[in-house]
């Protein structure tokens, strides 16, 4: 199944996906590529791709996504075509003392990869906790975190300013006469009875209908919610919401934060980001998060559903109590003084869970009308520049075979079991039976005696 450059490619969803996949068709000739986002407002401001920041890094366990990041930032750097969306500040990488599955592996895939590494080898001794300590400025206090850990410090890493990124691309899709549609929410898929039942086309929220002669499901945490008689998407892509945190900071301590790298420790998942421009350091913690399920008029099996501002206005932003507790005693353990400031805001940010962590991007089985590019399973942002060229050579049936069994949307994980290396077994909790943070949970001083996240 492949298709022609001079067929009508409808895209659903302007994320990270959606809009990349967009500016690859159109920088290899496609001529009728039109993206749909329900959002009024684009970037989505739910969507996982509209962050103050996402992390770049090439420390991954799995060598292909090591280079594919490491492409990514070769495009990252192009200036003139991002401007300063990406920030070099080095990705310091904790992980046990004796090492730690997935971080010994990435750390021996960015030396093969001859990306600049520091590694602070026995950060027991003292040698090796000072050179530790000297990754971050002397007035900068740092915790208990980085007692006997074992880091590296990838130099050739940062971050990017999420949501700008994405509008960078949209104009330059704009630019190459892609078109994109606001307010318009896909409600299903429109079949052509005369082809075996291929989609032909979108059918929207208002009932009227679109179509193309190729479909591309990049909706992100509302695929499985919304095409819900897909099987292989309700099973495989699950939403799950991710708390994140964000700090003001004042100027005069923003100057002193301000060359940190982000942490990231995957003894529990946490990270820190440097300030942004605006002086915000954002926390988050890579984990199993919680998934939503919404009372359902019992025609569909339960899927969790995304719960943010544009389903549930500011009660969406509310976060579990539960993790801004542990939010803020692992920050405790990174920068002490911050913990003692407020929130400022918190937000669920949803990921499209994969059982194996891989993406999905390729046919729909049996569907030559139907693609699908999802799953980034909580790590595919950094890939903004260059996804769509993964999904543009699968569309094309250019995609080398072993990749494209990776990401097949019919692959069968090797175990039911949802395994993530980085993370662990994945078991997301329940936003149903998870008290929400009020505006207390979000001053200092809560968490405070709890143990280590
Ligand atoms: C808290 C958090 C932290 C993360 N941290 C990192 C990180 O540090 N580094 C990293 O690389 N990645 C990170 N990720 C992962 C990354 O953000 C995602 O993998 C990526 O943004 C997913 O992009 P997407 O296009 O699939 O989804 P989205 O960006 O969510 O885009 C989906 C779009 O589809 C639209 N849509 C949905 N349903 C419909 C419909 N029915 N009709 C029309 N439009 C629709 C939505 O409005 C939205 O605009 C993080 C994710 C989260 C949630
Ligand atoms: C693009 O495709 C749509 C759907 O097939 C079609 O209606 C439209 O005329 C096409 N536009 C161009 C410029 O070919």
């Amino acid at each position: 199944m492949t298709a022609g450059r001079n067929e009508s490619v409808l895209i659903v969803g302007a994320g990270c996906f959606g809009i990349s996949t967009a500016y690859h068709l159109l920088q290899r000739g496609f001529t009728n590529v039109t993206v749909l986002d329900r959002s009024e407002q684009l970037p989505a401001p739910d969507a996982a791709s509209t962050d103050l920041n996402k992390i770049v890094r090439t420390s991954y366990s799995d060598i292909f996504y090591a280079q594919l990041a490491r492409d990514a930032i070769q495009e990252w750097k192009k200036t003139d075509e991002w401007g300063d969306t990406y920030r070099e500040s080095g990705v310091l990488v904790l992980g046990p003392q004796g090492g730690h599955p997935y971080a010994s592996k990435a750390y021996e895939n960015d030396v093969a990869l001859r990306a600049r590494t520091v590694r602070f080898d026995s950060a027991k001794d003292r040698d090796g906790s000072a050179a530790l300590r000297a990754v971050f400025p002397d007035d900068v206090e740092t915790g208990s975190s980085f007692e006997g850990a074992a880091a590296y410090l990838n130099l050739d890493s940062g971050w990017a300013s999420a949501a700008r990124g994405v509008e960078v691309l949209m104009a330059r899709v704009t630019a190459l006469g892609g078109k994109v549609v606001r307010g318009k929410g896909v409600a299903g898929l429109l079949r052509d009875p005369e082809e075996g039942g291929r989609t032909s086309g979108v059918i929207l929220a208002d009932g009227s209908s679109i179509v193309a002669r190729l479909v591309v499901i990049a909706s992100g945490s509302w695929t499985a919610s919304t095409f819900r008689d897909l099987d292989h998407l309700v099973e495989k892509c699950i939403s799950t919401g991710q708390t994140t945190a964000t700090i003001q900071l004042t100027q005069e301590e923003a100057a002193r934060y301000r060359n940190v790298p982000v942490v990231l420790d995957f003894r529990t998942g946490f990270y820190v980001f440097p300030p942004t421009d605006d002086n915000i350091i954002k926390v988050g913690c890579h984990d199993s998060g919680v998934a939503h399920h919404p009372p359902e008029n019992g025609t569909y099996r339960p899927v969790s559903t995304p719960r943010t501002v544009s389903s549930h206005g500011d009660d969406g932003l509310r976060v579990p109590r539960s993790s801004i507790r542990s939010l803020r005693s692992s920050l405790r353990g990174v920068y002490p003084e911050l913990a003692e400031k407020p929130f400022a805001a918190t937000r669920l940010c949803w990921y499209t869970e994969s059982p194996d962590s891989d993406w999905m991007i390729g046919f729909y089985p049996s569907d030559p009308g139907l693609f699908v590019a999802t799953a980034g399973s909580g790590h595919a942002y950094k890939f903004l520049p260059v996804i769509g060229l993964i999904v543009s050579d699968a569309l094309e049936g250019r995609l080398d075979p072993a990749i494209a069994r990776k990401f097949a949307v019919d692959r069968k994980p090797s175990t039911l079991d949802r395994f993530d290396l980085s993370r662990g077994f994945l078991k997301p909790g329940n936003l149903g039976n998870e008290p929400l943070c009020t505006p207390e949970d979000l001053l200092p001083g809560i968490g405070k005696n709890d143990g280590g996240a």
